[in-house]
């Protein structure tokens, strides 16, 4: 039976250190023995690797590195690594260690309880590893997929996805691009603005409460739906509308003074004819701002290379896989709990044909970084935006 590879680098190290047998992840690269696999968080119920997971000896309970409410890297030598992550923890007011730390001290909740250790308390029973983030290549008969069955797929996320926001959006938007997105829209008092792609309408709210006329679109029925018993709840005055934004005919010619679309055009089937809409609606020289995955580093040829998946030291995560750049295609991608998606991948310079065929001139080209407050709140989670962009987003102006 195959070793487990972390004890094999820690013996390494240390050549009293008895290398275990693997009992997990056996087909993989980086087979595990219990002791380095993944424990489940009592908090949210996730499995995460044992170098991001604390165990709180008051409460005794394992929680996660994303349920902490903030966490730090302590610079401490523990056999090849020199440091381990720490915990804010409630309960306590103070951190706890990780489990590699807590081993290495001969403090993890399993040399103190012999029963929890045989009875592998806490541990995550699933023998593989399952990536949090799928994204790969659309099987053939989906590559032109309807309007129906991009909708029916949103429709059915459409809960989950929402349940992740708070006012502000998700931590994704909170951390990376809400800080540079929304001083670039600046002042809107006053102004017609159409949320290009709303989703439930988080921006529509914000730009509503700060004073603006705001129209929602989006593609998803279920969205719409959450959007305006948010609407009914709190009215701001804000109109949804439910159609495909290659298709806004309802929509006056003209009208707005700005077009905000966030994360929606790398969704959208036609790029061209939304641009094209949009650009009719818009004003003569009429704001477009608009968010999209970064083309350029897009993850539909790998994403991060790291070994293990799991692990939530980033220096594990060794470059990012970039291949078929100018490969157009339709990617089925699942995040977490959500049902698999459908994006449209399409290399940067098709954004920028379309933007110049339908009379806009770009004014700025931006690469969001996470903010130096998210960076130290939350090291380990927002280190990887720091290193290669995720996103970007495109300034410009609707020309007479
Ligand atoms: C990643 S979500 C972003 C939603 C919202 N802008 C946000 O930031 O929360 C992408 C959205 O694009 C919508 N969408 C996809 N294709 C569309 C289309 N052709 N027309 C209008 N909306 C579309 C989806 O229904 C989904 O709500
Ligand atoms: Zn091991
Ligand atoms: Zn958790
Ligand atoms: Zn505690």
């Amino acid at each position: 039976m195959a070793a487990c590879r972390y004890c094999r680098i820690i013996h390494e190290a240390d050549p009293e250190y008895r290398v275990k047998k693997a009992h997990w992840d056996l087909k993989s690269d980086f087979p595990r023995c219990s002791w380095h696999w993944q424990f489940l968080c009592d908090d949210c119920k996730r499995a995460v690797s044992f170098n991001g997971m604390a165990w709180c000896p008051k409460t005794k309970r394992y929680y996660c590195i994303r349920c902490a409410p903030t966490h730090k890297k302590v610079k401490r030598s523990l056999w090849v690594w020199d440091y381990y992550y720490a915990l804010w923890c409630n309960p306590c007011k103070q951190y706890h260690p990780a489990l590699d730390w807590l081993e290495y001290n001969k403090k993890h909740p399993w040399h103190s309880d012999v029963r929890a250790r045989r009875a592998l308390k806490g541990l995550n029973r699933n023998k593989y590893l399952k990536p949090w983030v799928f994204i790969k290549w659309a099987p053939k008969n989906l590559q032109y997929p309807t309007q129906q069955e991009i909708q029916k797929r949103w429709d059915e996320g459409a809960e989950i996805w929402d349940a992740g926001y708070t006012k502000y959006g998700d931590a994704y938007r909170r951390n990376i691009f809400n800080p540079t997105l929304f001083p670039l829209i600046g002042n809107v008092k006053g102004k017609k603005i159409l949320d290009a792609g709303c989703g439930a309408g988080y921006l529509c709210r914000l730009l509503a409460a700060k004073g603006a006329q705001v129209i929602g679109v989006d593609l998803s029925r279920k969205f719409i739906e959450l959007a305006r018993q948010y609407e009914k709840k709190k009215p701001l005055g804000i109109k949804y509308l439910c159609a495909d934004l290659a298709r806004i005919s309802k929509l006056s010619t003209g009208f707005f003074d700005m077009v905000i679309s966030v994360y929606v055009l790398c969704d959208v089937r036609n790029h061209d004819n939304a641009i094209k809409e949009i650009a009719r609606v818009l004003k003569p020289n009429g704001r477009f701002i608009f968010l999209i995955e970064h083309p350029c580093f897009s993850w539909g040829a790998g994403g991060w290379s790291h070994v293990p998946l799991d692990s939530h030291r980033t220096e594990d995560w060794l470059f990012f896989k970039v291949d078929n750049y100018f490969k157009r295609r339709t990617e089925e991608c699942q995040w977490g709990q959500l049902p698999v998606l459908l994006t449209f991948y399409r290399p940067l310079s098709d954004y920028f044909h379309s933007l110049k065929k339908h009379g806009f001139f770009v004014l700025d080209l931006i690469e969001p970084r996470p903010t130096q407050r998210s960076l130290r709140r939350r090291p380990r989670e927002w280190n990887a935006e720091n290193r290669v962009p995720p996103v970007l987003i495109i300034d410009a102006v609707r020309q007479k």
